[in-house]
């Protein structure tokens, strides 16, 4: 059974100041997610390693090769951050920088080499990537988010769970999670999806529910969940519903 877990970097940091571990949070969530590590991918959000120095370069509207080094680094940092804690709590691990396996078009994923992920899961190594810059064909460089990472690999290796665990408890419409959501639905209660209350350069909520509605059109269903609440990501990762659903009209 394939798992694809997002870590929202929102439950990692603190999205409102730069470099800003929560290495209490990092250190449960690794507990969590190591009471069923098997083939689980990993990928966690850039948090404020990424957003807010990505914003403050310009990126991704202006192209800013220091920018991306910088950013690159940073994101990076937070990752080897989640490796240690992970292999810590026991599970084994490798970190994946998405910048150096693959390439966007117009900022979306058009090659992926995703064979050495495949092989670590065969190998019962847990793959651990992370938002990141990356090229981009069209304009030069770009980001590309936890989000869409997740959407990608879900897709590519037809998983069996996917769950996006970020600060809040679902996709909240009048102060409530929705306890599920399909494209069709999407209209009603569009208004009140939107960014983010931290720096997010990648659409915060809204980035987040147009991926996985992709991916729900291409037979995937997936959920958006509240990683913050103790036990929400062991039961996420045996396929409870804990958050809104995001499902294929039928
Ligand atoms: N209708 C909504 N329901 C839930 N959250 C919403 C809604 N509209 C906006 N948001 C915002 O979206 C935020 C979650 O997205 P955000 O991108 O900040 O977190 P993340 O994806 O976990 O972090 P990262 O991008 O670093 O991985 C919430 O904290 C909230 O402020
Ligand atoms: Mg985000």
């Amino acid at each position: 059974m394939i798992r694809v877990l997002k870590i929202g970097g929102s439950i990692l940091t603190d999205k409102s100041r730069e470099f800003a571990p929560r290495e209490e949070e990092i250190t449960r969530v690794a507990k969590e997610i190591a009471i069923h590590p098997d083939d689980v991918v990993l990928v966690h959000g850039a948090g404020s390693f990424g957003h807010i120095p990505a914003k403050k370069y310009g990126l991704p509207h202006v192209f800013n090769r220091q920018g991306l080094r910088v950013t690159h680094s940073c994101v990076a940092r937070l990752c080897e951050m989640v490796v240690l804690a992970l292999s810590h709590a026991g599970v084994d691990c490798l970190p994946v920088h998405p910048l150096s396996c693959l390439h966007l078009r117009g900022g979306r994923i058009d090659s992926f080499f995703m064979d050495p992920i495949e092989e670590m899961l065969k190998n019962g190594i847990m793959p651990v990537l992370h938002g990141d810059v990356a090229m981009d064909a069209t304009g030069k460089a770009a980001i590309v988010s936890g989000d869409q990472l997740v959407a990608y690999i879900a897709k590519s290796l037809q998983a069996d769970v996917v769950a996006i665990g970020s600060n809040v408890d679902g996709v909240l419409f009048s102060g409530r999670p929705l306890s599920r959501i399909t494209r069709k639905e999407l209209s009603r209660v569009e208004s009140a999806i939107g960014g983010s209350e931290g720096v997010d350069v990648t659409g915060g909520m809204r980035g987040k529910l147009l991926e996985l509605l992709d991916l729900a059109d291409l037979g995937i269903e997936s959920m958006i969940f509240n990683a913050g609440i103790k036990g929400n990501i062991t039961r996420a990762l045996k396929g409870e519903y804990v958050g809104t659903r995001i499902e294929r009209d039928k």
